[in-house]
């Protein structure tokens, strides 16, 4: 098995069910309420770990109660944050979330920590960092700081799966640098500068491809997803289940997806797996209280191709 690195943000997530929205100036009663773990980087690499990964997680943290709980949380799940690191004065990220009935959620971050992640600090872990053969990132850090760690991957051959969210344009010389960019339908629309009503979802894949990245995932929610390289075309159905929150499913897909490529598996096995990973997440409450493991996973595609 390959070795995964993921750097990225981490969050205490504070989430209210609701059952619509709140409009501007509007004081509603929400459903119910939770805390509990999150942020892209963090939410990635616990999936990729309970998944099945060998996983080490860079991110960082301030010194307050939320960074010592979420040290002690990752330690308790045997996720390796030993690499992480400690800002002082400043408090750890946090995440305003609104869940309406439908599942579909509302996010406000305050980076806090996430924000002193440093191209510096990179360079001084960069050959820890070597020993990974994928290194996973999403947007929720410095922008310079994914720029610098992509520039590092590519100089030493290194896989690089980049999940651009939240949306950013990227430049070109970076994007040549991503192995598999995972994207939703606004992160695409956004790199690409192309809107998928216009030239449709394979129009937009082509030319993110055209752009110069190797491998091309578009997800797209209860559609499934596409996947496209200079290889392979596959476009993989989403799975049927109830939603309750879909908060996390995309850093599920994207954890998941790295964990199954690390095991040797093929595109066509990695993608089912992953999507089976983001379908089960949807069926609960939270980020990563709803990261299901490697054995719920494999329970739910037998049970899936038994109904077949
Ligand atoms: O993708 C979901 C995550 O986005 C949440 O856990 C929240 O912390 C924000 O980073």
């Amino acid at each position: 098995m390959s070795k995964i690195v993921v750097i990225g943000s981490s969050n205490t997530d504070l989430i209210a069910k609701v059952q619509e929205f709140p409009k501007a100036g509007e004081t509603i009663k929400g459903v119910s309420y939770l805390q509990a773990m999150g942020g892209k980087g963090a939410n990635q690499a616990l999936a990729a770990h309970r998944l099945g990964g060998d996983v080490k997680f860079i991110t960082s943290l301030g010194k307050d109660s939320n960074g010592i709980n979420s040290l002690e949380y990752f330690k308790k799940e045997g996720l390796d944050t030993s690499l992480s690191y400690i800002a002082e004065g400043i408090p750890s990220g946090v995440a305003m979330i609104w869940v309406d009935k439908k599942g579909e959620n509302s996010i406000v971050i305050i980076p806090g920590a996430n924000d002193e992640l440093s191209s510096g600090y990179i360079h001084e872990i960069e050959k820890e960092i070597l020993e990974a053969d994928l290194i996973v990132l999403q947007m929720e850090i410095p922008y310079n700081t994914v720029k610098t760690v992509c520039n590092i991957a590519y100089e030493n051959n290194k896989r690089v799966l980049l999940n651009v969210a939240p949306a950013k344009k990227l430049d070109t010389d970076i994007i040549q640098k991503i192995d598999i960019l995972v994207v939703n339908e606004t992160e695409a629309e956004t790199i690409s500068g192309e809107i998928i009503e216009h030239i449709g979802e394979d129009g937009v894949v082509d030319k993110l491809l055209a752009l110069g990245v190797k491998t091309v995932v578009l997800t797209l929610g209860k559609r499934g997803c596409i996947l496209k390289n200079d290889q392979i075309y596959l476009q993989i159905p989403a799975f049927m289940v109830d939603t309750v929150d879909t908060t996390g499913a995309g850093d599920t897909f994207c954890g998941a997806l790295a964990a199954e490529l690390s095991k040797g598996h093929g595109w066509n096995e990695a993608l089912k797996f992953a999507s089976a990973a983001a379908a089960i997440c949807v069926t609960r409450m939270g980020a990563q209280p709803s990261i299901p493991t490697e054995t719920e996973v494999r329970i739910f595609l037998k049970n899936i191709t038994i109904a077949h």
